[in-house]
């Protein structure tokens, strides 16, 4: 899969993903991350990709120019896929909603910075927004790494174990049992004698009873719901929008 990423601080996105599985995953060519930066689109003097907001107000807004000779930068690659902005406003993001983007072949996620983006560049070229949750942060990077991380850690391969991210929290519809492992300090003490039996089927009802309750405890809105595994749903802009 191939993810292009617009965004004024490359470095910042591309240091993030470098670590853990999904850096592992890069360097093994699984997924593939772009980043496109704005600032090599300006065509002026000083580099300038943002401008004062019409009608005054605090902030800056990013500029329509660059962010459009960006996206047909990307678009050139042949494999830009669907345009995603990073946005408080968007659609919040979720397991059901990574999984749906993680069956995409390519996409491109799009960074705000300042007080965001000319409006007119969402309208006319950006596909949906996306949100990781109802707070504001300074820019989009950090949120295209969480969607990147999300989407990429549900791709072949990525994950050691085939079945890690099929078992993980919210898959279906539920949060998982709690884990025990090792420690010097504590021994077995605390550990669930069942865990510790070598009985699979035992433990395998012990956790299912276990997430049930946790999922009970924790998030009750979860329950009866039916999980990302049955993801199908990606926001999309329409015709008429
Ligand atoms: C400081 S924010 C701009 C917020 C804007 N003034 C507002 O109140 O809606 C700058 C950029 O951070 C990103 N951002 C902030 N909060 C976000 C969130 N919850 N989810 C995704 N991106 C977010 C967006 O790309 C946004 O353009």
């Amino acid at each position: 899969m191939r993810l292009n990423v617009i965004t004024l601080f490359p470095e910042m996105v591309e240091q993030a993903l470098s670590f853990g599985v999904i850096g592992r995953a890069i360097k093994q060519g699984l997924m593939t991350v772009h980043t496109y930066n704005p600032r090599d689109y300006a065509e002026n003097k000083h580099n300038t990709v943002d401008d004062k907001p019409f009608g005054g107000g605090a902030g800056m807004v990013m500029m329509y120019d660059p962010l459009l000779r960006t996206w047909q930068a990307v678009q050139d690659s042949g494999q830009a896929g669907d345009l995603y902005y990073l946005s408080p406003q968007g659609q919040v993001l979720d397991q059901s909603l990574c999984n749906a983007l993680a069956q995409t072949e390519a996409l491109t996620l799009l960074c705000g910075r300042y007080d965001g983006i000319d409006q007119r560049f969402v309208d006319r070229h950006v596909d949906a927004e996306l949100s990781i949750g109802d707070y504001v942060i300074s820019g989009g990077e950090l949120a295209a790494c969480v969607v990147v991380d999300a989407i990429g850690r549900q791709l072949k391969g990525v994950l050691g174990d085939e079945d890690s991210a099929k078992t993980d929290s919210f898959m279906s519809g539920q949060l998982v049992a709690p884990q025990y492992t090792r420690s010097e300090i504590l021994g077995q003490s605390g550990v669930p004698a069942v865990l510790l039996s070598g009985n699979h089927q035992a433990i395998a009802q012990w956790r299912a009873e276990e997430a049930a309750l946790v999922t009970q405890q924790k998030r009750p809105d979860l329950v009866g719901t039916s999980g990302g595994s049955n993801a199908t749903h990606v926001p999309m802009r329409t015709e008429e929008d």
